[in-house]
């Protein structure tokens, strides 16, 4: 049996009067890179706030490593945040540290370790990355690609059991954004680090899934490894993966029953 990193159980999220995640369940499973897809505005980086603690839900529950984030106190819920790696579009590094600090932070902030571990930690980390030399750089002398890798060293630095990327490839070039695939790939097969990958890029979606659920309207429509999904009959799946410009995403828009949907109106 597989072990259940994650469950999302019949997670309700509402903003407004509008429903952007209606009784939603999903199980990540340890060990696994999990790719979420769906339209823009679809609700994917809510369901990946959900999982990492920092939005809280109008119904349901999110049960992670065996602990409900609901029935936890906000103490218990800071711990469990500490305990997840992130790495968000814009790599968020702080421009006025060097590279060595920015990943040297979560470290100064959370532990108490000397200085002397966090160093070594640092040059781990930054080895990982492939940055070892670029420790003594700002951020603003990195290229694209080298941010985001800079941005994974700092998440990874309290060595994480489980990785949220949100569209870790966004803005990069096909080749840097391929690096990046074989990163995420690495800190999987290598340290065996859960991952949860959001992104809309079906090139790199097909390279590093184990799994895939495609989101929409509210509710995850498919599951499947990446031979499922190419192999699937669903329109909207097809339409989806294969980038189609005829199929129901774009029948509902021009409709506009998507904007109304949007709106709560039917
Ligand atoms: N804090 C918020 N307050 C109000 N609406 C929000 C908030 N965060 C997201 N939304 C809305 O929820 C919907 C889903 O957003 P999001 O999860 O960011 O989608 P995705 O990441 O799939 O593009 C969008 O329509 C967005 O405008
Ligand atoms: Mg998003």
């Amino acid at each position: 049996m597989k072990k259940v990193a994650i469950k999302v159980d019949q997670v309700v999220k509402n903003y407004g009067n509008r429903t952007i995640l209606d009784a939603m369940t999903l199980d990540v499973f340890e060990g696994e890179t999990l790719v979420i897809l769906g339209g823009s505005g679809s609700g994917k980086s809510t369901l990946l706030r959900l999982m990492m603690g920092t939005v809280k839900p109008n119904g349901g529950d999110v049960v992670a490593f065996g602990k409900s984030l609901c029935g936890m106190d906000e103490a218990a819920l800071e711990d469990y945040r500490k305990s997840v790696g992130v790495l968000f579009q814009s790599a968020a590094l702080f421009n006025s540290m060097s590279i060595k600090d920015n990943v040297a932070l979560p470290l100064r902030e959370h532990t108490d370790l000397p200085e002397e571990n966090i160093d070594i930690q640092v040059t781990i980390k930054l080895e990982m990355v492939g940055l070892r030399e670029h420790g003594e750089k700002m951020p603003s002398e990195l290229s694209g690609g080298m941010k985001k890798r800079a941005g994974l060293a700092r998440a990874m630095a309290m060595d994480p059991k489980i990785l949220f990327y949100d569209e870790p490839s966004a803005g990069l070039d096909p080749v840097t954004s391929a690096e990046i695939d074989e990163l995420i790939m690495a800190m999987n097969k290598k340290l065996g680090v859960t991952s949860v990958v959001v992104t809309h890029e079906m090139d790199s979606a097909f390279r590093i899934a184990d799994r895939m659920v495609l989101l929409d309207r509210g509710k995850f429509i498919v599951s499947g490894t990446p031979e499922e999904m190419k192999a699937s009959e669903d329109p909207l799946v097809r339409q989806f993966i294969y980038g189609l410009t005829t199929g129901p995403l774009t029948d509902r828009k021009r409709t506009g029953g998507y904007e109304r949907q949007l709106m709560g109106e039917v």
